[in-house]
């Protein structure tokens, strides 16, 4: 019997791996240790700003996110800027009142603008989520181990995947990318070392610049991860406590009948 359990348990965690696997098949997906992996992992404030800077400094002029409220960079877990700092942040941005007919200051109740147009890329607001090789957070959380979170090292691997190789077709020109599916993206390369400047001083190397917009992305896409797992933390502790009670009371409940040999 318990060696039948053992089989299938085994055979479903193989199981669910395998079906995790293949996502990442498409293009090559470099695994990144981020802070916010595993069941304890919390988001690290420093890398958050310095992402948002890049994605500021660089991504906006092509991408939009517009599921992501302004008012969310001072929430806790996340960037936690200070409140009178969003409200600047989200004055320098622009939206149109239709109410007004015209353009006014963005409150930090608005959303992050949105951009379309002619070589405009897609929302990166759900983009850490919603890509191939997102393995989490649910599950047996063992994809995760053995794959990386997915998401956000493939947004890695597409920043710093340019072989530099380009081509035009029917006038639109696509870089050679090995993470990019199909292997030809239309997005120029969009970072350079020191591109960006950071006020810490921190690393801005290509690598290090792509690994903090991809952890920036990430808590754009899910800004509640630690609540959840804090939550799930505690329910699966609270479980815990009941199992034992429960079998605590079971033997105390059986105990003057186990052991004697009655005849029936
Ligand atoms: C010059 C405009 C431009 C800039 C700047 C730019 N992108 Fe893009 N991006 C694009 C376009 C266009 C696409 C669509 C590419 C395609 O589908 O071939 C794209 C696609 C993407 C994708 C999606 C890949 C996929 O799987 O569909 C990601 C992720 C992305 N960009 C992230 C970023 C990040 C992060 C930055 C800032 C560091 C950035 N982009 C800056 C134009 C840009």
């Amino acid at each position: 019997m318990m060696r039948k359990l053992l089989i299938s348990a085994v055979s479903a965690l193989a199981l669910g791996m395998g079906a995790a696997m293949p996502a990442g098949a498409e293009g090559h997906i470099e695994d990144v240790a981020f802070s916010f992996e595993g069941p304890f992992g919390t988001y690290d404030q420093a890398q958050l700003r310095r992402g948002l800077q890049v994605v500021q400094e660089v991504c906006t002029a092509c991408h939009g996110l517009k599921f992501v409220p302004l008012r969310s960079l001072a929430d806790e877990g996340g960037p936690q800027l200070p409140g009178d700092e969003v409200r600047a942040y989200a004055a320098d941005l622009s939206i149109f009142d239709p109410e007004l007919d015209d353009e006014r200051p963005r409150k930090e109740t608005d959303m992050f603008p949105t951009v379309t147009g002619e070589g405009m890329g897609p929302d990166l607001s759900l983009m850490a989520k919603a890509r191939a090789g997102y393995h989490g957070p649910y599950g047996t959380g063992l994809s995760q181990l053995f794959n990386g979170i997915g998401g956000p090292e493939y947004i890695v691997s597409v920043l710093t995947g340019y072989t530099g190789e380009e081509k035009e077709e029917a006038g639109t020109v696509f870089y050679e990318n090995t993470a990019f599916p199909g292997g030809w993206i239309s997005m120029p390369p969009p970072l350079s070392d020191e591109l960006v400047e950071f006020e810490d001083g921190h690393a801005n190397d290509v690598h290090s610049l792509a690994v903090d917009t991809a952890a920036f992305l990430m808590w754009a896409a899910e800004p509640k991860m630690m609540a959840r797992k804090q939550t799930g933390f505690v329910a699966v502790m609270l479980l815990t406590l009941l199992t034992v009670l429960l079998y605590l009371t079971n033997k105390r409940l059986w105990a003057p009948y186990k052991g004697k040999k009655t005849a029936v």
